[in-house]
């Protein structure tokens, strides 16, 4: 029998109108991939393209031209790879599903893609790890782009129809869903910004898209809660705190509009049923008022959840564009890791304070934290990455910290189990806890591996000790 996560699974509504589940259930420490990133296969047993393989061939796009073919063979190794996670001795796996493996055509949905993910559940229910999946994390198939992707209103539906169907198929083995994976990332890197597939730049393109995302996001958790399932279901919002480059007026208004398409554009809308007014504002002007939501929208997209998922790596330090439009990225004040981003623990603490205070109650999952740094294979297959054992400790303890002053953290997935496609950087940043010899496909754990799973031990025997 599969343990549950929660015992009693009663719901209380707060006055927010927010579900709030009770406490008395354990810290849950996982690892976290995406199937993009590690599946390779692509073409294995029906599935068919999405947006990702596409966008790798466009010049520039990725990282030398790397694409997502071989990935990391996880479609052919995984059950070696569930061995590695069993080995950390944590609780839980969070993975996605590849959307085009279940529903390689428009409604058809292809049994040999969903045998995939039963197989993979069957290999971690039998190690005791708790399977926690991402439906969707940024790798939409090819047919629904045809057709306009996230920027076409019917993609809710064909995300319905692929929600439901892994309700059905798996629904009663799953422990946390998460609806999408940062949706700032689908919708404004991918359509605004030209920075992730489909690779659009257009504002009111990612506005679109985000508001479809955030709506089948909602359709979704409906969908969820009319099925009866059992589990929880959440999205996971990327946060990435923002403070002022200077102490200029200019700068500070750059920073709340940068924080209005970043995180108040999720957060109010998901918490508050609205969207930010500069970036209304900006979406009417641009698009001339012809832009109309419609009446039950927001409603929708404020349906209650069981949890919020929170991405953190980093801050941000932003800087207004000395005579153009938007504003660009300070320079580091403090160390940075591979990917040039600070490593800054308080600013998760002031990023969930602040949620906290202003949006939700509900139970926070850190869903991804991690961080990428040049590792090299000694001749003893050893990967001495000092750097990643300091910044997961400094993480950890912050969580802790902000949990003992009541901030109501359930769990950490670490970003990630092993070395993946890291979008448009490749495979040049590596992230994980296992190294990845990409040209044998072998994994080796880093020393950050013995760290986490010494730590999760400890962790897990000072609460046994505080059990009666
Ligand atoms: C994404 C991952 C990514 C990680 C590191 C997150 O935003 O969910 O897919 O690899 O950041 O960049």
């Amino acid at each position: 029998m599969r343990k549950t996560l929660y015992k009693h699974r009663i719901k209380k509504r707060t006055a927010a109108n927010q579900m709030v589940k009770p406490k008395n259930t354990p810290f849950i420490y996982g690892v976290a991939t995406s199937a993009f990133q590690i599946e390779g296969n692509l073409e294995a047993d029906g599935r068919t393209p999405s947006i990702w393989e596409p966008f790798c061939n466009i010049k520039d796009k990725v990282f030398e031209g790397h694409t997502g073919e071989i990935a990391c063979d996880h479609y052919n190794q995984y059950r070696e790879d569930v061995s590695l996670i069993d080995w950390l001795g944590v609780d839980a796996y969070r993975f996605s599903i590849s959307w085009s493996r279940i529903f390689p055509k428009k409604h058809q949905a292809n049994p040999e893609g969903i045998k995939f993910y039963l197989d993979l559940i069957s290999e971690l229910e039998q190690r005791g790890i708790k399977p926690c999946v991402t439906i969707y994390h940024w790798d939409l198939p090819i047919w629904a782009q045809q057709e306009g992707g996230w920027t076409n209103r019917k993609c809710v539906d064909w995300f319905l129809e692929y929600a439901t169907y892994l309700f059905e198929k798996i629904g009663d083995r799953v422990t946390l869903w998460f609806t999408h994976n940062e949706p700032f990332c689908s919708g404004i890197l991918g359509h605004t910004l030209g920075l992730h597939a489909p690779g659009y730049e257009s504002v009111k393109e990612g506005f679109l898209a985000v508001h479809h995302l955030l709506l089948s996001h909602g359709k979704a958790v409906k969908r969820f809660r009319e099925m009866q399932m059992i589990g929880e279901i959440g999205i996971v919002l990327s946060v990435t705190p923002l403070y002022p480059d200077t102490s200029s007026q200019a700068d500070y208004k750059s920073t709340r509009f940068a924080d209005a398409v970043s995180h108040r554009l999720f957060l109010e809308a998901l918490f508050k049923g609205t969207y930010p007014k500069e970036v209304m504002t900006l979406v009417n002007r641009l698009t001339r008022g012809r832009l109309k939501l419609h009446p039950h929208d927001m409603e929708t997209i404020s349906e209650p959840c069981d949890f919020l998922g929170i991405n953190y790596y980093t801050r941000g330090l932003i800087k207004t564009k000395v005579g153009g439009i938007g504003y660009s990225a300070g320079k580091p004040r403090v160390p940075v890791t591979d990917m040039g981003w600070e490593v800054v623990p308080y600013a998760l603490k002031a990023m969930i304070e602040r949620i906290r205070s202003e949006f939700t109650q509900i139970p926070i999952y850190i869903t991804e934290n991690g961080a990428a740094y040049p590792d090299f294979l000694e001749r003893d297959f050893r990967i001495h990455d000092e750097q990643r054992v300091l910044y997961l400790k400094r993480h950890l303890e912050m969580v802790h910290a902000i949990n003992a002053t009541g901030g109501d953290i359930r769990g950490y997935f670490l970003w990630s189990l092993f070395d993946n496609f890291e979008w448009q950087e490749g495979y040049s940043k590596r992230f994980g806890l296992f190294y990845v010899d990409y040209k044998t496909l072998k994994r080796y754990p880093k020393d950050s591996a013995y760290f986490y799973m010494d730590y999760v031990r400890e962790q897990k025997r000072k609460n046994n000790e505080q059990m009666p």
